[in-house]
């Protein structure tokens, strides 16, 4: 239940918000300089292990999320949060500690993980607070953890504020209804082709039989991401390789959760983001220069074949568009959000086709008796084949491409979760792969079983399964423009 005596709380959880374990580091540097015994500096460190105490029990036992279960060091410190996110392994680790702990947990000092789908419409389906309406406290987003383009400029996913957020959507999605991808499928189907040709020839070639399908799925989804948004393919699939622009993509992302860390210390990030080297700042503006290029020279070009750039300007027409910085950074936003995402999708779901005969069987069957000719396989085709959709919605929830935690934060005002009164400033996170593979939502659910997702009897066994758990695209305002 929410407190009554709120006003003490928000105040005592602001004035912690900033400490934790972390002082503990502060305090062994300090232990270490006060030898030199320098009495003020005693007894600042005597003050702030005080501090430290006096936080660790708060956090531990006074604070209002301190009835959600959870690790200790996790009640009292940011830091094994960070460290997961750091490793990479931390979906795992979330995994683990929900099925140890139950739907809520307590991830850190102002922070809880949530494994339940009630976390899709609760903190991710929100009415967008636009200027003139009514404002309504929702969760949002935590500024700290999004990183602002190399040009200064947001994109849609970087940017904070709602009625902000609303204008680039709402233009974006301009370039991803119906009509506009039914119209952009002949580029699609030119680097599909593509692609089967060059894995024959790979299947054919020195190394008979051994292909990377990883890094060919990658090669397609990034030549026809690229293609669309700058009007030129990577040529990623007629040089087997990735072009240097997507490397430097590939090492900005372990960056990104590196500052995804950090973005828990939000004085850390900032002192650490004005040290960054000369030479690391110059590759990042060099990238986004790169980029800009492309998008100006693909705008120069002036041609109408509708892609994302021909959909966005002219989404752009009222006069509510893109400015052509917010193209730059939107448009490098887009490769990135759309092609490594895709890539992971595919060659998941081709891991567990393999791994599992009789479903590739299935498959087969229904595809090779709905189609005569590999020609016949459209977008409009293809709908209507149940178990290829049931596939695909499997491969999607066992080998979700975005399987970390997507945080959220209470407004001002403080909410209600799942019967828990979450202070402002709280985060909370949800983290698809433990949403997903939850044995309380899903029956056998580390197995791959498209018949999950089937109707009528086929279904039976998964009777009890909470499909709405799986939401691999997100929900809400923020949720995914390229789900279709
Ligand atoms: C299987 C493939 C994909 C998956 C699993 C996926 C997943 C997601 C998820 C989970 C989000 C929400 C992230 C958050 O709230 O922090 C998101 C956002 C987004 N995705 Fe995708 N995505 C996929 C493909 C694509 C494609 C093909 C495109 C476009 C070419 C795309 C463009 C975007 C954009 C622009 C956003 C930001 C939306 C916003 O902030 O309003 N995605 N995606």
């Amino acid at each position: 239940m929410r407190p009554a005596n709120m006003s003490i709380h928000t105040l005592l959880e602001n004035l912690t918000a900033s400490y934790g374990l972390a002082t503990v580091l502060v305090l062994g540097t300090l232990i270490s300089v006060s030898l030199l015994k320098t009495d003020s500096l005693q007894q600042l460190t005597f003050q702030l292990f005080i501090y430290t105490l006096i936080d660790a029990v708060y956090q531990n036992c006074f604070s209002p999320l301190s009835d959600i279960p959870g690790p200790f060091l996790c009640r009292i410190s940011r830091l094994p949060n960070c460290y997961r996110l750091i490793t990479g392994l931390q979906p795992f680790w979330l995994r683990s500690l929900h099925l140890q702990y139950g739907p809520l947990v307590r991830t850190g000092p102002h922070q809880v993980a949530c494994a339940r789908p009630e976390v899709w419409k609760d903190v991710m389906t929100y009415k967008v607070n636009l200027p003139g309406k009514e404002h309504i406290p929702h969760f949002g987003r935590d500024e700290a953890m999004y990183i602002i383009p190399p040009n200064g400029v947001h994109h849609i996913h970087s940017v904070h504020d709602d009625a902000e957020h609303h204008r680039i959507k709402r233009t974006i999605a301009h370039a991803f209804s119906e009509k506009a991808l039914r119209e952009m499928e002949p580029i699609v189907t030119k680097y599909v082709d593509q692609l089967i040709t060059r894995l024959d020839e790979a299947v054919d070639g020195e190394e008979k039989g051994k292909v990377d399908l990883v890094a060919w799925l990658n090669y397609v989804t990034f030549d026809i991401i690229g293609d669309l948004t700058f009007g030129a393919s990577f040529g990623c699939l007629q040089d087997s390789t990735l072009h240097p622009w997507i490397a430097t993509v590939f090492d900005s992302l372990r960056a990104a959760c590196f500052l995804g860390a950090l973005g828990h210390f939000p004085w850390v990030k900032a002192v650490f983001m004005t040290l960054l080297p000369p030479s690391l700042k110059r590759i990042q503006s060099e990238h986004q220069n790169s980029s800009s290029k492309k998008v100006d020279e693909r705008m120069a070009s002036g041609s109408e074949r509708p892609d994302f750039m021909t959909l966005l300007a002219a989404a752009g027409k009222d006069g509510n568009g893109l400015s052509r910085e917010e193209l730059h950074s939107n448009a490098t936003l887009l490769v990135l959000a759309g092609s490594e995402t895709t890539a992971t999708a595919l060659d998941g779901l081709l891991f567990h086709l393999c791994h599992n005969p009789a479903v590739y069987k299935k498959l087969t069957t229904e595809i090779r008796a709905a189609f005569e000719n590999y020609e016949d396989t459209t977008f409009e085709t293809t709908h209507s084949l149940p178990y290829m959709n049931a596939c695909i919605e499997e491969g999607l929830r066992i080998h979700t491409p975005a399987p970390t935690d997507i945080t959220r934060m209470a407004p001002p005002e403080g909410k209600m979760l799942m019967g828990h009164w979450m202070p402002g400033g709280t985060k909370v996170s949800n983290c698809m792969l433990a949403i997903f593979t939850d044995p309380d939502s899903f029956m056998d659910p580390l197995e791959f079983h498209p018949e999950r997702w089937l109707g009528g009897q086929e279904r039976e066994r998964f009777e009890g399964d909470r499909l709405e758990a799986a939401q691999p695209f997100s929900v809400g305002p923020r949720g995914c423009v390229g789900k279709k």
